[in-house]
């Protein structure tokens, strides 16, 4: 069992939809092996925040697992973090019910990602999806995180997180730390190669809209071809007037660890053709040491399963002293474990 440190403890997730993208890569997983060597850190796969959303449960069975393997084969260490899937912990689902009666629906309807996605499925405008920053409040709190890091478009969610916690705190005394977004400077929002006005997005009905983290090279280079650029030349960041070129070097930006002002001065005689296929490089030859290692991992269930039991040993561990704490505030009659 991994000794308890009194270094920050991070929390993050990432649902386990379709392949991965190079926006939830440079967003957060790629921050979160970074992050793995200074704090306390636990990733977890929100399989049920994904049943938000129609799954089939045989593709969605083995995209959890592939899920699993593509954060092991970006280098999250399972030693240093603790990697778990969601449903195997149930006090995700036990504290998540108590939040909701502190939880207000003024709140939860005025949440962006809500009315998102309400358009998006019309058809299937669930409890769930209502309710689902709740469930992540809970993700958070139950292990009194520090740091979330996460891409922009989370922020709202973390907002409400924190504002759940103070409520508590207010009525019962000092019981959950109030957590801080952690998002990255560069490439918190990379945009869709088809519209780079919208998010680039796992669900995108376009595939050449968003670059999967298991694309060939020669998939990856074809849809940079594609990518919507402007009618004007010049390698110029102007994300109002530009934005596809824009996104773009926001992209290289973040794989390069230049600024954009540098690539700017670097790029400036180069036509549109000649950066888009830069860029495509810069991708392939980042993806290309993980993929082979999801490969091999991939193959590898005994370990995978391993892991997962670690995983959601250790962070049982710690969500069942939350959790105790919670119902004891709140006057639940006390169990005996
Ligand atoms: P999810 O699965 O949609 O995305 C996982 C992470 O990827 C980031 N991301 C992006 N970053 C930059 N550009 C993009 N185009 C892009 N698309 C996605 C997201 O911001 C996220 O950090 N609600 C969360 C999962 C979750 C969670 C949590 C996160 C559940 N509980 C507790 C943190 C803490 C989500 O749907 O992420």
């Amino acid at each position: 069992m991994q000794q308890e440190t009194q270094k920050k403890l991070i929390f993050s997730g990432i649902q386990p939809t379709g392949v991965f993208t190079l926006g939830n890569y440079i967003g957060a997983v790629r921050n979160w092996g970074i992050l793995q060597e200074e704090y306390d850190c636990m990733y977890c796969v929100v399989d049920l925040h994904a049943l938000t959303v129609r799954q089939n449960p045989t593709e969605f069975r083995k995209a959890c697992y592939r899920a699993l393997a593509l954060l092991l084969a970006t280098g999250l260490d399972p030693q240093k973090n603790i990697l778990y899937f969601q449903s195997h912990v149930p006090q995700h689902c036990e504290l998540s019910w108590l939040l909701n009666c502190y939880t207000y629906m003024g709140e939860l309807s005025r949440m962006t990602q809500f009315k998102d996605k309400s358009e998006k499925h019309a058809d299937n405008i669930n409890a769930g999806l209502f309710d689902y920053p709740v469930l992540m409040a809970a993700d958070i709190l139950l292990y009194n995180a520090d740091l979330v890091p996460v891409g922009a478009d989370q922020k709202q969610h973390i907002e409400i997180t924190r504002d759940i916690a103070i409520r508590f705190n207010n009525l019962y005394g000092d019981t959950f730390t109030v957590p801080e977004a952690y998002i990255p400077k560069s490439g918190a929002r990379i945009m869709s190669l088809s519209e780079p006005d919208q998010k680039m997005s796992k669900s995108d009905p376009n595939a050449n809209a968003t670059i999967y983290m298991l694309d060939e090279p020669d998939v990856i280079v074809r849809k940079l071809k594609r990518a919507v650029t402007d009618s004007d030349s010049g390698i110029v960041f102007d994300p109002e007037k530009k934005p596809g070129i824009s996104n773009l070097m926001n992209i290289l930006s973040s794989l390069t660890g230049k600024t954009v002002a540098q690539i700017q001065d670097e790029c400036s005689s180069m036509g549109y053709g000649d950066f888009k296929l830069m860029v495509a490089e810069a991708i392939v030859e980042e993806f290309r040491p993980i993929q082979e290692r999801f490969k091999a991992l991939e193959k590898d269930k005994q370990f995978l399963a391993q892991v997962i039991k670690d995983g959601a040993a250790r962070a049982s561990y710690r969500a069942l002293r939350t959790l105790s704490k919670v119902q004891k505030r709140i006057g639940l009659p006390p169990r005996e474990r």
